[in-house]
């Protein structure tokens, strides 16, 4: 009689806590019941057009920053902003790359291109860019592209550009994420050099430096 007791006291106390954690069939609750984790339900956050202490004008909803440029007018792209050279690669208005780099090329830009070159595309490309990289050694990628061919010595510099951003299929991924547009030029102009000291003649040679080189 005894157990019989304790096992229906357990039993309520059973029926109990489910009843208190899940509540009564049917039952609308505000909040849940029970609220162990709130899993950031409720925050603390800005809604917009009302009045809020945080800022100094009083107003939740703030100017954009100085400087701000739209991505979209309407449901359209910008194109004022997004159809230029230097954002694109092509010549604005047409679907051709453009021949030459669209921004200035300096030294600071290019020594840029070669610190960005040696994170992003040493791996695979090598460090001179004949495509002898760490991944072709150890066979994780047993044919990489050499930047030295004929056909990237040949191709646009917006192509270049684009290849960084886009990738090449199938193999190159593209890079877009991660390299910032100027740094995509910067990168272009880093592989020009690279390949300029693979072709260049003797005659471009400084002619005090031509001697060692024979
Ligand atoms: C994960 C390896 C990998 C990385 C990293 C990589 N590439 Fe490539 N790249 C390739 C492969 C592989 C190809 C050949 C594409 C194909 O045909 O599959 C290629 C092709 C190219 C081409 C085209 C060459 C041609 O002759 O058409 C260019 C230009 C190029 N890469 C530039 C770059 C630059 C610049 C970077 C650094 C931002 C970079 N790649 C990073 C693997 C890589």
């Amino acid at each position: 009689m005894r157990y019989f007791f304790v096992a229906l006291f357990g039993f309520l106390l059973l029926a109990l806590t489910v009843f208190g954690i899940a509540g009564r069939r049917g039952t609308d609750f505000r909040k849940p019941p029970l609220e162990i984790f709130d899993d950031m339900v409720r925050q603390a956050k800005l809604r917009p057009q009302v009045p809020n202490s945080f800022f100094s004008d009083g107003r939740s909803s703030q100017a954009y920053v100085v400087g701000t440029v739209a991505q979209r007018i309407g449901d359209q792209p910008n194109q004022a902003w997004q159809g230029t050279a230097q954002n694109t690669g092509l010549v604005p208005g047409t679907t051709n790359y453009v021949a030459a780099i669209p921004v200035p090329v300096t030294a600071a830009l290019l020594e840029r291109g070669r610190e960005r070159y040696n994170i992003s595309c040493v791996p695979c490309h090598g460090p001179v860019g004949d495509g002898n990289g760490i991944t072709k050694k150890i066979g994780a990628m047993p044919v990489v592209a050499s930047l030295l061919d004929k056909n990237a010595v040949t191709i646009p510099d917006g192509l270049v550009f684009h290849i960084i951003g886009q990738g090449k299929a199938p193999n190159m991924q593209g890079y877009a994420s991660t390299i910032q547009i100027n740094d995509r030029w910067a990168i272009v102009a880093y592989v020009r050099a690279l390949q300029r000291a693979r072709y260049a003649t003797l005659e471009e040679v400084p002619a005090a430096e031509r001697a060692m080189m024979k």
